[in-house]
């Protein structure tokens, strides 16, 4: 398919969120949500958000209101600047707790991100539970946000490592993973949703075969928690971490959620204040979780920027975003798969996020030159270095998508690739 076609040449609009695709639909119905995104003109086509998403006005304006009228320290103060700042970020923390179907706000940890999420699940949790003789199973395919912390574990305890391999069109193989996992398999750490491939875990099952031979369960929701409705106590899994920077939120924040008996049980990891119940240099001891995990002064601010973010979402609807993104998917699969000298990878139904390899072309190249044409993608080995050796290239080219896209985004996609055959050759 190409932009003759008519399909690829729909025009920018700006507005109110509009109906989602039916699912099967080849067509985009715009969200018509490029007007909330100050940082985005009209004629630059943004295909990085699985790097990171662009921000919306209402987070940008609850951002600004934390620092200019509302600011305070939490948690500490008597004034009633701080107790008002106090609640606002406990409000986050609660809303966060309804986006992903945790039991109560206090199995939510505000963390810097989801790399610091899972650090803290191994150095706390694993160090605690795991033991020389005990194996983890992760997958080919996941960040090295999820192999490097378990690998220092490793180097620690001495415990192994198992890797689940990939289906041939790029899933994590359960098939494959419920054959590996056995009674010394502690914790099984799987992406949710691959931020090369797009694939999507079935959750579901990997909780279950996990649980089978009583290990626990770890998703990396960072691709998945903006383009999935995800429901922690559903998909019965017992960790879950994502960033609020890929959520339309603020960098510096994050989450990592976890059942409230596992983090009850769990020591700290940084001390500092917050974190404590009475400290004497005899001995401490430390407050419940949250708190326990969240030494120093908090991201604050990040905290606002995130309840804004996740009402953003939550306004338009998960299932109107992944269908839309669903929708620009499969456009940009359908283009793409139609030139011959492009090797795309992952499933068909990748979600929002298509990476490809023009023959011949570094994936550097094919990024420079979308530059110039005003398409931002990612180029490179997106923290997958594993799953590149897999694929068997050093890197690949990524278009992701996020709720400010639109059919025109796609179409200036495939011009400019037309653009890098022509000038290769
Ligand atoms: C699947 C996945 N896991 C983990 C991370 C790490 O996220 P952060 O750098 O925000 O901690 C990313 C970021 O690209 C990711 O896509």
């Amino acid at each position: 398919m190409s932009s003759e076609t008519g399909i690829l040449d729909g025009t920018r609009t700006t507005g109110v969120a509009g109906s989602p695709p039916r699912a099967g639909e080849d067509r985009a119905a715009p969200l018509d949500l490029l007007a909330d995104f100050p940082a985005i003109p009209s004629d630059w086509a943004y295909l990085d958000t699985a790097a990171t998403a662009q921000k919306p006005q209402p987070v940008i304006d609850a951002i600004t209101r934390g620092y200019d009228t509302a600011y305070a320290t939490v948690h500490r103060g008597v004034y009633a600047r701080s107790a008002d700042m106090t609640i606002a970020y406990e409000a986050a923390r609660a809303r966060v707790a309804r986006f992903i179907g945790a039991r109560t706000a206090d199995e939510i940890v505000f963390t810097r991100g989801a790399t610091e999420g899972i650090n803290l699940v191994a150095q706390t949790w694993g160090q605690t539970n795991l033991k020389a003789g005990d194996r983890i199973l992760l997958s080919t395919l996941e960040h090295h946000s999820n192999i490097v912390p378990w690998q220092l574990l490793r180097d620690r305890t001495g415990i192994a490592i198992d890797v689940c391999p990939l289906t041939p069109d790029g899933r994590i193989d359960l098939d494959a993973a419920e054959a590996m996992l056995t009674p010394a398999h502690k914790l099984v750490a799987f992406a949710h949703v691959s931020n090369v491939l797009g694939s999507v875990l079935d959750a579901k099952r990997a909780a279950r075969i996990a649980h089978a031979v009583g290990a626990k369960l770890l998703l990396d929701g960072c691709q998945a928690v903006p383009r999935l409705g995800v429901d922690v106590a559903a998909l019965d899994c017992d960790f879950y971490v994502f960033s609020g920077h890929k959520l339309y939120g603020p960098t510096g924040i994050g989450i990592l959620w976890a059942r409230a008996e596992l983090l009850e049980a769990m020591p700290p990891w940084h001390g500092g204040g917050a974190m404590i119940d009475r400290v004497t240099f005899a001995a401490t001891t430390y407050a419940p979780p949250p708190a326990r995990f969240e030494a120093g002064t908090p991201h604050i601010v990040g905290a606002l920027g995130l309840h804004a973010a996740i009402d953003y979402v939550d306004g338009i609807g998960l299932a109107a975003i992944h269908a839309y993104e669903a929708a620009l998917v499969r456009l940009t699969r359908e283009a793409l798969g139609g030139m011959n000298s492009v090797r795309l990878f992952g499933p068909e139904d990748s979600a929002g996020i298509v990476s490809f390899a023009v023959e011949g072309v570094h994936p550097h190249d094919v990024g420079t030159i979308l530059d110039e044409e005003r398409v931002a993608i990612r180029a490179g080995h997106h923290c997958a270095q594993p799953l590149m050796d897999h694929l068997g290239v050093p890197a690949t080219a990524r278009a992701s998508f996020g709720v400010y896209n639109g059919e025109n985004d796609v179409a200036a996609l495939v011009r400019g690739i037309e653009r890098v055959r022509r000038i290769f050759g």
